[in-house]
This record gives structure tokens, C-alpha cells and sequence, in this order.
């Protein structure tokens, strides 16, 4: 073989085994093997060189050269080829999304309401709202406080000045959610099983466990024969429901103008009995102001805090953590 092909084939041949090269391992060897100073291809080319006639030998030298550089030097370059993209590639992950932009996430509370909608709508309580500003009928009147009870007391309130309803009287912001007892048993005829979650307000001072606005779940069953036994076993088994197995439910004599008999609810959960809300049987003159016979059905009705709930689950120990919208708090739930 003449000098010419030799070189050209050890040219071709090395610059092929370099740019087919993935790692470190392989270009070494390819290093080793075209490149090596005691054997290998590069030895071969040299006795090649030999053979040249001595005049031609300093011109051939010369081309030798070159070819040995030009391969060294292509070789070289791929070693830092491969050092570099193979970084840059595992540190992209490419099955993450385009962007990092921060997604928000339902408030706490709302997760709370969420799940008692779920749950209530698992045991046949539909669910349904009622307005936030009222009037004394259905904020008072028809859940039978009379005028003079302490309930209505505008210092305990928030009524709106001067504004009135359409039949006249003063509105206020409701300050109980039973208000939608009275709406609901106006337009429907029973069986009725609904709850009615949402926000109610008090002017009360302001501290870790008072505020002058929270949330509150009412229920309404109403029916043929509705008793006291049913009243337990939903809220027992909502109780379960949301936070496990292990809770009880208590009751414990109470007053409310709007049932007959009323009860005050406990929940054991843990080591504390918590109060949760009050409940009881819809008291007949309720019914009678909707149209209802008291003879002829019955109901129990019942309201919850919602706060009150979503503080014990997630031991949150001041409820205005819950209306201050720090993200930094919020954002663990
Ligand atoms: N409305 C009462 C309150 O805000 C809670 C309540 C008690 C609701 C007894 C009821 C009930 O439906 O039967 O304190």
C-alpha cells in the first residue's frame, strides 16, 4: 500500500471512531488505538513511513504530521464535547412542566365546607343558600324569638341603617343560619332533608376564638315521624365521617326558642369533649309559622360551626389565621 492510501485510511477510519464515541471509555480507547506511542494504528502508519524513499521522506514526514496532529487534536474535542452536554442534559428534567408558575389552593375553610357537603350529600341532604342580609321575620320572627328577647338586641347585630325590606321593617345581617329553615319549609312541602352552609355575623370582640363573622352548618330534616333518635345518629355519623371511627357524640339540655326539646352537641375527639353547635326538634310553633301541622310531621334541626371543625382537625389555635389571607399560612393546608 502506498504511503497516500495509508494515511488517508488511517484518517478516515480515526475521525469516524472519534465522532462515534459516547463516553469517556470509548474515546479512550479510540485515543489508545490511533493515537497509542507503543502499538496501534499510528506504529503501522510510521513503518509506512519507513518504506518512503529518502528523498521523499521530509515532505511525508511533514504530512504525517499533520494527519497525527489534525486526529489529536479531533480527539481532543470530543472529550470536551462529552463532558459538557451530558451535565447540561441531567439537569433538565424534561417530564416537569414548561413553567414553574405557584398554583393556588382552596382556603381551609373551604376545603372543610367542600367535605360536609360531600358527606351530608351522602346521607340525602341537599344542599341549598340562603341570602345574607335579613329581614327580622326570618332572622327572628318565624324561628320564634319574640320582640323582646335578647337575641335581637341591635348592640348584638349588625343592622343595616335605613335599609328596609319590601314589606318594610329593618334588615340585618344574619347572625344564624337557621334562617334558612324558615326559607326552605316556606317554598316546599315535606319530606325535607337539606343543610345550608355559609357565613353568619356577630359583633363580637375580636380574639383566638371569637369573630365577628364565621361559617355554620344547618341542617333541617323533616317528615312523617322525624325523632330525636335520627337527630343523633346523623350527627354520629357525620362525626365519624369527617374525623374517624373513635368519636362520640353527646347531647346536653339546652334552650332554643325556634326547638322543642333542645340540645346542646359535644363531640369527644381525642381527650376533649368539644362543642360543636346546638340542635333539637323543630318546635311546633316553627312549623305552624311555615304552614305546617305539627300533628301531621315532625323534624330536627340542627347548626354546627364550621371553624370550630377545621381548627381542631388541623390544631389551628387563633380562628383569625383563617380571614388574614397570608399565603404562608394558608398554603400548608
Ligand atoms: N342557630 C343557633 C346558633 O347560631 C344554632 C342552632 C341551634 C341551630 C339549634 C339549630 C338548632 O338548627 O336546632 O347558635
Amino acid at each position: 500500500m502506498d504511503y497516500q492510501t495509508a494515511f488517508a485510511e488511517y484518517e478516515t477510519a480515526a475521525i469516524q471512531a472519534i465522532n462515534d464515541s459516547q463516553n469517556p471509555e470509548a474515546i479512550e480507547a479510540v485515543r489508545i488505538e490511533f493515537l497509542g506511542k507503543k502499538k496501534g494504528r499510528l506504529k503501522d502508519l510510521q513503518s509506512v513511513l519507513g518504506k518512503v524513499k529518502p528523498e521523499e521522506r521530509p515532505i511525508v514526514g511533514k504530512q504525517f504530521n499533520e494527519i497525527k496532529n489534525k486526529v489529536s487534536a479531533a480527539l481532543d474535542a470530543r472529550v470536551k464535547e462529552l463532558k459538557k452536554p451530558q451535565k447540561a442534559l441531567s439537569q433538565i428534567d424534561v417530564t416537569l412542566p414548561g413553567t414553574t408558575v405557584e398554583v393556588g389552593k382552596v382556603h381551609p375553610l373551604i376545603q372543610t365546607i367542600d367535605e360536609f357537603k360531600d358527606i351530608m350529600g351522602r346521607f340525602g341532604f341537599s344542599v341549598v343558600d340562603g341570602p345574607e342580609i335579613e329581614d327580622e321575620h326570618h332572622n327572628f320572627k318565624a324561628l320564634n324569638i319574640p320582640e323582646a328577647h335578647p337575641a335581637r338586641d341591635p348592640l348584638d347585630n349588625f343592622y343595616l341603617a335605613a335599609a328596609e325590606t319590601a314589606s318594610g321593617g329593618p334588615v340585618l345581617l344574619r347572625s344564624q343560619t337557621s334562617t334558612v329553615q324558615i326559607r326552605v319549609m316556606e317554598k316546599t312541602k315535606p319530606p325535607i332533608r337539606i343543610v345550608s352552609i355559609g357565613r353568619v355575623y356577630r359583633p363580637d370582640t375580636i380574639d383566638a376564638t371569637h369573630s365577628c363573622m364565621f361559617h355554620q352548618m344547618e341542617g333541617l330534616m323533616i317528615g312523617d315521624d322525624v325523632t330525636m333518635a335520627q337527630l343523633k345518629t346523623v350527627l354520629s355519623m357525620f362525626a365519624k365521617t369527617y374525623l374517624g371511627d373513635d368519636v362520640q357524640v353527646r347531647f346536653r339540655p339546652s334552650f332554643f326558642p325556634f326547638t322543642e326539646p333542645s340540645v346542646e352537641v359535644d363531640m369527644l375527639w381525642g381527650d376533649d369533649w368539644l362543642e360543636i353547635g346546638g340542635a333539637g326538634m323543630v318546635d311546633p310553633n316553627v312549623l305552624r309559622t311555615v304552614g305546617y301541622d305539627p300533628e301531621e310531621v315532625s323534624g330536627f334541626a340542627f347548626g354546627l360551626g364550621i371553624e370550630r371543625f377545621c381548627m381542631k382537625r388541623h390544631e389551628i389555635t387563633d380562628i383569625r389565621r383563617f380571614y388574614e389571607n397570608d399565603i404562608r399560612f394558608l398554603k400548608q393546608f
